[in-house]
């Protein structure tokens, strides 16, 4: 007999651990109106305090996916992958990333976020580029993939609806952050992609959503763990984000230097993760079987220009103007640069990545409220890296603003650390290679 509502909850509240087939009567009756948007969160809460167990966040992934369509697969032969990170400052990493791999001969059908908290969305960096459409029909990403091998594209009605309603209750009711329903979350709208092979960036540093390390890689098993066991190969790595990554934050100057690492001129660290990335998707759709080999095509295809030829076709397949790839020009630019220099002489011991987001949300780059607009052409651009040495008035960053507001200057000029210590040569990548296990049923 189905269980009730309130008898769902009481089980997970006295910490009992629900069927597989109790957990999808529960995301069934959600979307049918037999459960309340109150008792759902009731749940919710339940849940965060007593856990799922690993059945469980398997059955509700494949709950919250089966609650929609997945991308049909074209005629075409070729393998899918995709990546996902779950989030951070500067992480403009999916622009460069996708078209790399496409050119590589995979296919990238990326359905992607909006900024997240301090973090930033890939759908509203794709914004900035004047006439850019993230909306796509199943149909137009069909055509786009078969044209150019990858679409990025908004999460469309039909994929995951669960997902967006339980999202919306979750943000409104302190249970985002709770590794299985994250992970459900995440995995209901990425395995809708219908995808041979998953590549996931766990974010872990001061400017993540996971600040420790322990955490990061608890949530990177889950990941593959279930991914794996749903029928998608995944793997994980763990990457730094104790400082921002690359030389901007903010949604014009992110495609710049997208553009950059296109054209092999990127900053040093987003080249090496977007590399990085790519190896590990080239690996899971058996482009080869060589972690060297496949850095070796990707660097190949940055340096023949093949990937940003990429890049520009499906700028102008989803409406945008493709000339911005020749002409940074085109791009939203703020009114004014403020100039942030060095108070002192010293090394760079120490950049804020958090202390960076929040300024950029204030410059307007991201949303504080749901219905806030975005303000493509603000933001910030890093003149200095960790380990620099720098003279006293030396350039740190320009920030790029609507107002010529000294707080702004201040804020970010309080982001740096100058002294005499040199700091520690961080590591970028933490973990290269967490593969997934199937997970009993
Ligand atoms: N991103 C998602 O899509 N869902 C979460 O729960 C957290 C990050």
């Amino acid at each position: 007999m189905k269980k009730s509502p309130a008898a769902l909850i009481a089980e997970k509240r006295d910490g009992k651990e629900h069927s597989a087939d109790d957990i999808h009567a529960l995301i069934q009756g959600f979307l049918d109106g037999d459960i309340a948007d109150y008792q759902m969160s009731a749940w919710l809460m339940a849940s965060y305090l007593r856990g799922l167990s690993q059945g469980e966040m398997l059955a509700l992934t494949e709950a919250m996916l089966d609650s929609g369509r997945r991308l049909e697969r074209g005629r075409a032969e070729t393998l899918r992958v995709d990546k996902h990170s779950t989030g951070g400052v500067g992480d403009k990493v999916s622009l460069p990333l996708a078209p790399l791999v496409a050119a590589c001969g995979l296919q990238v059908p990326m359905i992607s976020g909006r900024g997240l908290g301090h973090t930033g969305g890939t759908l509203d960096k794709l914004e900035s580029i004047p006439g850019f459409s993230v909306n796509i029909s199943q149909a137009r990403s069909r055509r786009i993939l078969d044209r150019v091998g990858f679409v990025m594209m908004g999460q469309t009605r039909d994929i995951a609806p669960a997902d967006r309603r339980i999202y919306a209750l979750r943000d409104v009711t302190a249970t985002v952050a709770c590794e299985p329903l994250i992970v459900a979350s995440i995995l209901s709208k990425k395995l809708a992609e219908t995808l041979d092979g998953l590549v996931l960036d766990v974010k872990v540093g001061r400017g993540a959503f996971m600040k420790d390390e322990k955490a990061a890689r608890s949530l990177a098993r889950s990941l593959v763990d279930v991914s794996q066991t749903s029928g998608t190969p995944a793997v994980a790595l763990l990457s730094n984000m104790d400082t921002p990554l690359g030389t901007s934050i903010g949604n014009t100057l992110e495609v710049k230097e997208s553009i950059a690492i296109l054209r092999g001129t990127g900053p040093a660290d987003t080249t090496e993760l977007t590399i990085e990335l790519g190896a590990q998707m080239l690996l899971l759709g058996k482009v080869t079987t060589s972690l060297v080999n496949a850095r070796r095509r990707l660097r190949q295809a940055l340096t023949s220009g093949y990937a940003l030829e990429r890049f520009a076709q499906m700028v102008e397949l989803q409406g945008g103007d493709a000339r911005v790839v020749d002409d940074l020009s085109l791009l939203p630019q703020a009114r004014h640069r403020l100039l942030v220099k060095s108070p002192k002489a010293g090394t760079v011991s120490d950049i804020d990545p958090l202390a960076l987001a929040h300024l950029s949300l204030d410059l307007g780059s991201g949303r504080k409220r749901a219905s806030d607009k975005i303000d493509p052409g603000v933001g910030i651009e890093l003149k200095a890296q960790l380990g620099d040495r720098v003279a006293q008035g030396e350039l740190l960053a320009v920030i790029w603003s609507q107002d010529r507001s000294a707080l702004h200057v201040q804020r970010a000029q309080a982001a740096f650390r100058v002294g005499r210590a040199r700091p520690e040569n961080p590591r970028l990548i933490l973990s290269h290679r967490i593969v997934g296990k199937s997970l009993s049923r």
